[in-house]
């Protein structure tokens, strides 16, 4: 974002004080800021304490950067706090999730006392499998409550789950299963999708044949269609839970017990594999959730709108929530499943009071029109959150005045698959909101934003993001790479984290995200590499070279754009390209997952390069942007942009 951009859109931006009426009653009071600000550790240490812990952690950090141990001689069972204890508390008929199918009219009620007894049989049922402490497992599921059963089984035996979102393709998916070596898989037959089966077991069949490490497969029948099995591997969940028990004594587990993986998408072709521990994870998750969803644990109906797959859904759909004890709604289809004010019509039937959801699908429902949200009952609406990419203030203008009427603090939370849980936010009832800003750390938190030589720029001033203390959350490594994991975070700047993105402090001192300052995308609110994108068309075998970039668009933020030369003859070159730009992005989409699917392709003759052999990604983001050049002058050849500008304007598959 240009610097005159941003000025217009502090001009523009009001600040919302919070109202008497939320301040009274808010979770947080101003005096957390100080008193967590006073001393941090022993802040969390305190929060620790909304966790059971078999052991009580006596230490709360130890510190050789990078690496963090978080409460570190505590142990801990993940599984325990989410779900045992609060039956053990009476609460087990207390709703866990209202899970609404993408199906209208089908949904299923899950109470912690029912989600404890298929937590119990699948530990039972996976450690039958072989399932031990530390062996990683690859989870591909849908939207269905059988993912968060199989995360908190897994959990429970100490053995690690790595969640593959199940959009991702076939290649995605064995490329993460071998780079954590997972021995087991589960998944499910199909997803719905607008009322249609999409299966889901072909791409697991088609993995697993680059894995050989995978023995067994757990298959969970959510579609009902055909599905090629392969004895000895295979098992039908329903078959492995019917003799299983619902009684499982849980084992307890050093806190930095790896709990997960997640793969996200770095600066290069290959995606990392985030993990993080458990103790100082689950304080994290939980402690944020109770602040910035001022979590009334009685009385709320929280929905996360976001999936599982992501990890958004852990931390605020799963480990969080269920660490609370909160009641939600955990939805299973896509916002037009059934109709395009379907989610207007699932908060007023559950009475949802908190609901968290990212800017991508906000700009969708804003499209779709003000007369759908006005035409249901949304009063029982206290808050909104925001998440995954800068909110544009049109965006968050509408959410407040159409789905909050005016009267809904919304919380924009910034924060990354590395950093385990929200980071920045407003605190509803304490903080000031503005129409796109992040505006503030969260207790215990230290954020800085910092110029190129890692001096802390005043307010008025954009530099880099950094976090300049550890934090429980904080991912403990990139899986099997602690080389790339101290060179991508730890080394730009000397004692701090180094996020990947531009931020800005406005005179008032609040903080505005400006988005990656990396070869990183964000894509409706999902990371994915430009690097990554170029590897997959530089495996179509007609492709010689690509340059892929980011383009801003108004819904989804930002869009890919390829600029890709051919391997062709000029006669070939010559013929209409259109079927051959289609079979392109339809390769990226298989290769990776149809959110990589490029917004435009464009055939050019020729890359801009520096005289170094570099691709001038900064000048193609101008073309695709229609802005005016920049400095062309490190070009070997200054006119290839212009040509490339030119075949834009005439050539561009745009759908
Ligand atoms: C990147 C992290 C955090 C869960 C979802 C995405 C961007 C995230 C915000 C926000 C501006 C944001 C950043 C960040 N981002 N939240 N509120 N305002 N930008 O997790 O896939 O790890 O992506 O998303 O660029 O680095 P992720």
């Amino acid at each position: 974002m240009t610097e005159a951009k941003l000025e217009a859109l502090l001009q523009e931006s009001r600040a919302f004080p919070p109202t008497a009426e939320f301040a009274a009653q808010a979770n947080a009071q101003p005096s957390i800021y100080t008193e967590a600000a006073a001393d941090p550790l022993a802040w969390w240490h305190k929060q620790a304490e909304r966790l059971t812990w078999h052991t009580e952690p006596t230490s709360t950090l130890e510190w050789d950067l990078p690496n963090a141990k978080w409460f570190g001689d505590g142990m801990i069972n993940a599984s325990v706090n989410c779900v045992d204890r609060h039956v053990a508390a009476g609460r087990g008929d207390k709703v866990a999730y209202h899970w609404v199918s993408d199906i209208e009219g089908e949904s299923r009620t899950i109470t912690y006392a029912q989600l404890l007894d298929m937590v119990c049989k699948a530990a039972n049922a996976f450690t039958q499998l072989g399932v031990k402490q530390g062996d990683r497992v690859a989870v591909y599921l849908p939207m269905i409550p059988e993912t968060v059963v199989t995360m908190l089984a897994l959990a429970r035996l100490g053995a690690i789950h790595s969640v593959v979102f199940a959009g991702f393709s076939a290649d995605a998916l064995s490329s993460r299963i071998l780079d954590s070596d997972c021995r087991f898989v589960v998944t499910a037959d199909g997803a719905m999708r607008r009322g249609t089966p999409s299966p889901l077991k072909p791409a697991v069949d088609e993995a697993l044949q680059s894995c050989p490490n995978v023995q067994s497969v757990v298959v969970v029948k959510r579609t009902g269609g055909d599905v090629n099995w392969v004895e000895g591997r295979d098992n039908w969940w329903d078959d492995l839970m019917a003799p299983q028990s619902t009684e499982h004594t849980p084992e307890y587990f050093p806190s930095e017990q790896t709990l997960l993986i997640m793969y996200t998408s770095g600066t290069t072709a290959k995606p990392k594999g985030i993990f993080h521990t458990t103790g100082g994870y689950l304080t994290h998750c939980i402690t944020t959730y109770h602040y910035i969803f001022d979590l009334k644990v009685d009385t709320d109906v929280l929905w996360t709108a976001a999936d599982i797959g992501w990890i958004t859904g852990h931390s605020y759909i799963v480990y969080g929530p269920l660490a609370a004890g909160a009641t939600q709604v955990m939805y299973e289809g896509l916002p037009d499943s059934g109709g395009r004010d379907r989610w207007w019509k699932i908060i007023a039937q559950y009475g949802v009071s908190k609901l968290y959801t990212a800017p991508t699908t906000i700009r969708t429902l804003m499209k779709w029109g003000d007369d759908l949200p006005a035409g249901h009952d949304l009063s029982s609406l206290k808050l909104l959150g925001t998440v995954g990419e800068p909110i544009n203030p049109e965006a968050w203008m509408w959410y407040r005045k159409n789905v909050g009427h005016d009267n809904c603090p919304i919380v924009d939370t910034w924060w990354q698959t590395e950093t385990g849980g929200i980071m920045a936010t407003p605190l509803p009832g304490i903080t000031a909101t503005k129409p796109g800003a992040a505006m503030t750390p969260f207790p215990g938190i230290s954020l800085d934003v910092v110029d190129n030589e890692g001096q802390s720029v005043g307010n008025g001033e954009g530099g880099y993001l950094v976090a300049t203390a550890p934090w429980p959350g904080m991912t403990r490594g990139i899986y099997g790479d602690p080389e790339r994991f101290f060179a991508t975070y730890w080394a730009r700047f000397p004692g701090m984290y180094f996020a990947g993105d531009g931020a800005k402090r406005d005179d008032d001192g609040d903080l505005w995200l400006l988005g990656r300052i990396d070869d990183v995308m964000n894509i409706s609110g999902h990371r994915l590499s430009t690097t990554e994108v170029e590897h997959a068309l530089v495996g179509h075998p007609m492709v010689a070279e690509a340059a892929v970039v980011g383009a801003s668009d108004d819904t989804t933020g930002q869009a890919i754009v390829a600029f890709v030369t051919l391997k062709l003859s000029a006669e070939e070159a010559s013929k209409d390209q259109a079927p051959l730009i289609e079979e392109l992005r339809q390769h990226v989409s298989h290769t990776i997952s149809p959110i990589a699917k490029p917004r435009q392709i464009i055939l050019t003759p020729d890359l801009p390069k520096t005289r170094s052999g570099k691709i001038m990604r900064r000048l193609l983001r101008d073309v695709a942007e229609h802005r005016t050049l920049g400095d062309v002058t490190t070009l070997t050849d200054p006119t290839v942009v212009n040509m490339i500008a030119g075949l834009l304007e005439t050539e561009g598959a745009e759908d």
